[in-house]
């Protein structure tokens, strides 16, 4: 493919190779590639119009890994803030002709749209509440390398379910890869048309986490609640908030996941977000860039390959 917009694109042998690619880039005894050369001589250029810590940051780490020139825009300090528009800011940089395009938009659908303009490879680093691909590839090494397998797992997604791209690209692609998949969250969380991907609802934490080989823990999103209706945090914490007592309901052997940021005492416990013998929100950061360094590889090869069958600059 030339792009990474979303896990709906992918189909279960990609998601594979992906994974498999990973895995060289955690290196043997998760002693980390750290010098490469698969984009020597490419320039990535990353556009974050939204916060973030660990996608960004891993995004650019994961370039200058694989030898390329990587440009982080200052899209606070750009000619946006004077009217300029996402695709005239695309195309812009398109005619500096970058060879892969990294970005993070609030608005769902903008990371297409801009994709359709540009000439080079363009990766979804979070696009409103559409999709997250790179975290729900991360999130799958993460489950693959814990398990042992990747299919037959029953995994509960808990909380802001209705706001979440980290959902929804994680359940198409635990979907692809034959898991089942639970969401529990409040009713006012959870996307009405839910059950339409194939998913199993509950609101109750101890109905649904009964089982469950993982549990992932989602931040609420109030940035994105548009004044809707909020529980109190601490209403909140008390129903649907993770601790031991909670995990319990799991399997013995469940493991607990967050994708970041996290709030604390909000959704979930904080001693149990740093107990290492059930916790692997760590290893989730750490797979991260491995998954990010695979990623551009293979769309660099596609890049590579399209140029030397002489189409030029693709
Ligand atoms: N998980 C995630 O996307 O984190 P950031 O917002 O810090 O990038």
């Amino acid at each position: 493919a030339r792009h990474l917009l979303g896990i709906e694109h992918l189909k279960p042998d990609d998601i594979r190779c992906i994974l498999d690619l990973s895995e060289h880039y955690v290196g043997l005894n998760r002693q980390p590639v750290k010098h490469a050369d698969a984009l020597e001589g490419l320039t990535q250029i990353n556009m974050f119009f939204e916060a973030s810590t660990r996608t960004q940051a891993s995004f650019e780490l994961a370039g200058k890994r694989l030898g390329a020139d990587v440009m982080n825009m200052a899209m606070q300090a750009s000619s946006l803030k004077k009217g300029e528009t996402l695709i005239d800011t695309a195309l812009t940089l398109n005619a500096m002709h970058p060879d892969l395009l990294v970005v993070r938009h609030p608005q769902s659908g903008a990371v297409d749209l801009l994709a359709q303009k540009v000439h080079c490879a363009v990766l979804n680093a979070g696009d409103g509440r559409h999709e997250h691909p790179t975290q729900a590839l991360l999130d799958a090494l993460t489950i693959r390398r814990a398990k042992g397998r990747l299919q037959r797992l029953t995994v509960a997604i808990c909380g802001d379910i209705a706001h979440s791209r980290v959902a929804r690209s994680n359940i198409l692609l635990l979907g692809k890869m034959e898991n089942r998949v639970r969401l529990i969250g409040p009713p006012t969380l959870i996307p009405a048309r839910a059950a339409e991907f194939g998913v199993e609802v509950y609101d109750d934490m101890k109905e649904g986490l009964a089982g469950a080989d993982v549990v992932m823990m989602l931040r609420l999103q109030k940035e994105r609640m548009d004044g809707a209706f909020i529980p109190s945090e601490r209403e909140y914490y008390h129903r649907f908030g993770l601790d031991a007592d909670k995990l319990a309901f799991a399997k013995d052997d469940a493991i607990v996941m967050h994708p970041g940021p996290m709030n604390r005492g909000v959704e979930i416990d904080g001693t149990l977000a740093d107990d290492i013998n059930r916790s692997v929100i760590q290893e989730q950061v750490e797979m991260g860039v491995a998954v990010r360094m695979a990623a551009m590889d293979l769309l660099a090869r596609n890049l590579r390959a399209t140029l030397s069958q002489g189409a030029g600059h693709v």
